[in-house]
């Protein structure tokens, strides 16, 4: 088993603005394509045999639906895509006024690209509102003993007592909340669950936890554990691909230095673990010669996405060499891994995986080798964020 070499990876093509152009006119088309199936729906979180069902607003997944939509509308300017955006933005204030489906922190993942994005783009009230009510559900679930955000469960038992790296991205709504607001509590635990996260979660060679617990009594750090990786010392790619995007939003949001260093390290540990097409397997565990294992295209978009976001607060040596890096990556998941062909599949990139099997992967195991919806969703943002200057919902 082996990794490409920083050496080598630094040879390869970087995504142009014609490819940039054309990749993103597709992908849009493609969400034009699904909207009359997927206006009063959302799409699951995963395919099957490469195509999404519609489900109802249900899960932590269906704010990336919504987020494709936005980002269809922000590159077309179409008022069909305006008014699905809308549509869906109803679901969402009535899902969170009707608690369906909120016990658990990804109010982030389910309010910023749907409520925040439609929000900023329309100055819907609708929006904003549904955004405002999930971040004071999502403050519920902060723990002062300890200094973080439970990520899943019924509070106040041992076996949730913990974080995940994930959550990292959810806490740009806290900060939007408190800006919209003018009440600093929001910003207060995003920052105080930051530097919680950022403590614990990476590991001394920058690989990362996915999940971390915390003693309930005392709050002091007790141990790391995977749920979805191969293993609980290995780095789950996803979990990586969030550590990426989590330190660039928390540089961004609280201004610490020490932030960019984490940032550099959680990076380079991604990018020395990539196989030869750029791609990673579901675990950075496996490398070239695994091709048993599945491959989780979505974590290449997802750490694009960070690499860009980072860039634009790095001096210029660091953001051109990140900003490069991230246009070799998206290039490997244009050319190898984006849906080309409608026929193929209703999503936008193949070869993603949700949760894979392992003797020791203890969340469920679903959506394995498929298009997943964040996936495709943070294609589209990594593509749109090289298109144009995009304010990020995030
Ligand atoms: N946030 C859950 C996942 O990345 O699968």
């Amino acid at each position: 088993m082996s990794y490409i070499k920083l050496e080598e990876l630094k040879k390869r093509p970087e995504i142009s603005g014609c490819e940039t152009e054309q990749a993103l006119g597709f992908a849009v088309e493609q969400v034009r394509r699904n909207l009359p199936e997927f206006t009063e729906k959302f799409q699951k979180a995963y395919s099957e045999n490469n195509v999404y069902q519609p489900t109802e607003n249900v899960d932590w997944t269906t704010g990336f639906w919504t987020g494709e939509i936005w980002l269809a509308y922000e590159y077309s300017h179409d008022e069909a895509f305006r008014a699905a955006g809308e549509i869906q933005m109803k679901s969402f204030l009535d899902r969170i006024e009707r608690k369906i489906d909120v016990d658990h922190h990804d109010m982030g993942f389910l309010y910023s690209p749907s409520c925040v994005a439609g929000y900023k783009l329309t100055g819907s009230e609708i929006g904003r509102k549904a955004a405002i009510k999930a971040a004071d559900q999502l403050i519920t679930r902060f723990h002062p003993v300890g200094n973080f955000i439970q990520a899943w469960g019924p509070m106040d038992e041992p076996e949730n007592y913990r974080l995940i790296i994930d959550c990292l991205l959810n806490l740009p709504l806290l900060y939007w909340a408190s800006q919209e607001t003018g009440d600093g509590k929001y910003r207060d635990i995003a920052e105080k669950h930051i530097h919680t996260a950022l403590a614990n979660v990476i590991r001394e060679d920058y690989s990362t936890w996915h999940t971390f617990f915390f003693h309930m009594e005392t709050g002091e750090p007790d141990h790391g554990a995977t749920c979805q990786g191969y293993r609980d010392g290995s780095a789950w790619a996803r979990g990586q691909a969030w550590g990426i995007y989590g330190t660039a939003v928390g540089y961004r949001y609280t201004q610490r230095t020490e932030y960019i260093e984490l940032f550099k390290g959680v990076t380079r540990y991604f990018l020395e673990h990539l196989p030869d097409d750029l791609v990673p397997y579901w675990d950075l565990e496996f490398g070239d010669g695994d091709e048993d294992q599945p491959r989780d295209s979505s974590s290449a978009s997802i750490a694009v996405c960070g690499m860009l976001e980072m860039a634009k607060y790095m001096e210029k040596e660091d953001a051109a060499y990140y900003t490069a890096i991230a246009r070799k990556i998206l290039k490997a998941v244009v050319d190898n891994y984006a849906v080309k062909d409608p026929a193929v599949s209703n999503g936008q990139v193949l070869h993603s995986t949700y949760s894979n099997h392992s003797p020791y992967n203890t969340c469920n195991h679903y959506g394995v080798d498929e298009c997943n919806i964040w996936g495709d969703y943070f294609y589209m943002e990594a593509l749109t964020r090289l298109h144009q200057n995009w304010e990020a919902y995030w």
